[in-house]
């Protein structure tokens, strides 16, 4: 018997710069990746790679869709750039980006797939980083506008959205070390202002969508952040791995799951806070936790974890511990503890809205892509999902990390995440062993693992 509910969402991911293309379509407007890109003076991107054409996905996107059908996939989330439906950030709206989105829902709808969207994943307007970006408040009310322009267009037709994906790498990578755009270093301080401002901006999307699309819309929001297990399957181990996900110690807090929900949902910081945010947060006017909502669904990013012991200490990798081609740990077990830590915290109802892996992958004599290892992590992963659902974790959906291969930040083209791979000198899409395999656990709902 399978533990996924009956209605179980399964689908694919992706978003806006890594797939769409037409980067200076139809009006769109520049937006910070843009920019970061084209910077050739700073080449911040492997090989000086763009998102310009991409997968092609703002001209192929019914080919893309077909192709989803074809593998029974149920659910599509996807990003929307803010910069091809107000090219400014927050002036006047470009009707054929509008259009776009509406075509790719109506596309979607038609072959029986939900949309699932994402309404921020990354791709600020430049006009909005001239003015400071996320440490500019005024974004806050922009973010709110954009939303529900968005939103009421759809209304009636997308029913579930993400307000953004991984503040936590916006704010850490784009503001904290700058390997991601627009690629600034600024205090600690100052990147806990931009977690405040996302956090009031992530709110009022989530306002502005009820309004513009219904109360029966479900609001959510991606995070992601550092996420442990347990070595042994104790009560104590366990709650030692509760502990460790949550901390904030001041070397490392910027990448938790609770910088961002804490906020949101508890409508206060953590008491461990380190000085820097403490900082920051003596300067928020109190009456900015009233503006907080707490998403209605949690959506869970998981790609990897780290092993802590019954003291909460982490417990060092073996030479030689599975990884992926770009280099990261597999880690199956943080599929079971992760998931179930985030719903017992906040208690919302959980989406994985990504999981995945990137593999050396290449087209094979026999003209298909064999992509074993990809089958293998997705097994195991969702093995160990599938435990957290036997333990009555609320689980709504999962997504996989991604349909298409397509751009990956600053390491361009060279990790391929995609179940479907892209000929980059074609823009041939050609699924992979993985997506074949994926279609039958859909088919079963998650019988056959
Ligand atoms: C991001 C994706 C990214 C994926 C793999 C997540 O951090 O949301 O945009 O491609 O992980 O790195």
């Amino acid at each position: 018997m399978s533990r996924f509910p009956k209605d179980f969402l399964w689908g694919v991911a992706c978003a806006s710069y890594q797939c769409e293309g037409g980067w200076d379509a139809d009006g769109k407007g520049p937006n910070i990746w843009d920019e970061f890109c084209h910077d050739t003076a700073h080449q911040h991107i492997k090989n000086g790679a763009t998102g310009d054409v991409a997968c092609d996905s703002y001209h192929r996107f019914r080919e893309d869709v077909a192709l989803m059908k074809a593998h029974n996939i149920r659910a599509y989330r996807f990003s929307v750039s803010w910069a091809r439906v107000i090219p400014d950030g927050d002036g006047a709206v470009n009707e054929a980006g509008l259009k776009y989105y509406e075509d790719l829902v109506d596309e979607l709808l038609a072959n029986g797939i939900e949309p699932l969207v994402t309404l921020y994943h990354w791709d600020l307007p430049s006009a909005l980083q001239d003015r400071g970006g996320w440490l500019n408040r005024d974004i806050v009310e922009a973010f709110g506008r954009y939303a529900g322009i968005f939103a009421g267009r759809m209304k009636g037709k997308v029913k579930k959205y993400m307000t953004l994906n991984e503040p936590q790498c916006a704010a850490a990578f784009g503001y904290g070390v700058g390997i991601h755009a627009p690629g600034w270093t600024v205090s600690e301080e100052k990147v806990a202002r931009v977690y405040h401002h996302m956090c009031l901006a992530h709110s009022a999307a989530y306002r502005a969508v009820k309004a513009e699309a219904g109360e029966d819309v479900q609001v959510g929001v991606a995070p992601c952040g550092r996420l442990t297990y347990p070595e042994k399957d104790t009560p104590a181990n366990r709650e030692a791995a509760y502990k460790a996900t949550f901390a904030m110690p001041a070397d490392d807090w910027m990448f938790t799951f609770n910088i961002f929900l804490d906020s949101v949902c508890l409508k206060r910081y953590a008491d461990d806070i380190p000085e820097s945010v403490r900082r920051f947060a003596a300067t928020v006017d109190p009456k900015d936790w009233d503006l907080m909502e707490a998403p209605d669904f949690i959506g869970v990013n998981v790609y990897n974890g780290k092993m802590v012991d019954e003291t909460g200490a982490y417990v060092a990798r073996y030479e030689g511990f599975p990884q992926t081609a770009c280099r990261w740990p597999v880690t199956p077990e943080v599929m079971h503890y992760g998931p179930l830590q985030i719903g017992q915290r906040y208690g919302k109802p959980v989406y994985i809205t990504e999981n995945g892996q990137s593999c050396n992958d290449r087209i094979f004599l026999d003209g298909q892509v064999h992509d074993p290892d990809r089958i293998d992590f997705l097994h195991r992963y969702l093995l160990e999902l599938s435990k957290a659902v036997g333990e009555g974790l609320d689980l709504r959906g999962y997504m996989q990390w991604s349909f298409l291969d397509n751009f990956e930040w600053n390491r361009g083209y060279d990790e391929r995440f995609g179940i479907v791979y892209v000929d980059y000198r074609t823009g041939e899409r050609i699924p992979k062993d993985s997506a074949r395999w994926y279609a039958k656990v859909i088919e079963t709902n998650g019988e056959c693992l």
